[in-house]
């Protein structure tokens, strides 16, 4: 279950976050937890978590070590925040800030080799569903992005459907229509890298996941967890997300 906190909470709220959020979650066992924060916020979180089972991610990561890449922030450099995760890809890097499914194979390369865990990000626009491109455009996403992987690194990775007509418009896409994208996903892993590799790759959804829809969409077995973003900011609310 991870949280995708975009561009809110300054350290200092990310600490008053984590007193509210740690005691809800300290019996919650049946999963993985994660808190993506703005990088500023990453010490906060990695320091409030100490001792939980709660891990802490970036929102993305830069391709190269170090170097002339203004704005950018390394792996390494989040290595050393204590961060164990990274989003890749997510849509809105793709819409606002140039994204392409090239540089989100070599983000995602990077994450690896600096031992992070990427939740690699893909999905359709509202035009794409409509004209009936959903499939394509997630096999170019595919393709074209985490394909070029190796097994080994590919065995190592999430991956989050988010349809991007679904993210923060609060229309979630039908626990139907998320498991049948999943399924399309996962037979494009399967072609890619075998049967055992498209069975145990995790793939969550995302796009205005809520307390009251959460249940409905974990039930569908091809759904393994939530990737949250505006109803992540609550700490109550995320953490019954957390124990749907
Ligand atoms: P949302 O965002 O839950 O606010 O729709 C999800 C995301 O973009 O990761």
């Amino acid at each position: 279950m991870a949280a995708n906190w975009k561009m809110c909470k300054t350290p200092a709220e990310t600490t008053r976050f984590f007193e509210k959020f740690r005691p809800l979650v300290e019996k919650s066992e049946h999963c993985e937890i994660v808190i993506c924060p703005p990088f500023t916020s990453l010490a906060a979180a990695v320091e409030a978590v100490q001792g939980s089972r709660v891990g802490v991610g970036a929102q993305n990561i830069a391709w190269a070590k170090e170097g002339a890449f203004t704005g950018e922030i390394s792996g390494p450099m989040i290595q050393a925040t204590g961060a164990a995760y990274t989003l890749v890809g997510h849509s809105e890097r793709r819409q606002y800030f140039g994204e392409t499914d090239e540089t989100v194979l070599k983000r995602t390369q990077a994450a690896l080799q600096f031992g992070l865990t990427p939740i690699v990000c893909v999905g359709e626009r509202l035009e794409d569903r409509e004209s009936g491109a959903t499939e394509a455009v997630l096999a170019r996403q595919f393709q074209n992005g985490i394909a070029g992987l190796n097994e080994l690194q590919f065995g190592k990775i999430a991956i989050a459907y988010e349809p991007v007509w679904a993210i923060g418009t609060g229309k979630t896409a039908t626990p139907e229509i998320a498991a049948d994208t999943h399924r399309t996903l996962r037979a494009q892993v399967r072609g890619k890298f075998g049967k055992q590799a498209a069975d145990s790759v995790r793939i969550l959804y995302g796009g205005s996941v809520k307390p009251d829809n959460t249940k409905a969409l974990m039930a569908q077995t091809e759904i393994d967890g939530v990737l949250v973003g505006g109803a992540s900011l609550d700490p109550v609310g995320f953490a019954s997300i957390v124990n749907f």
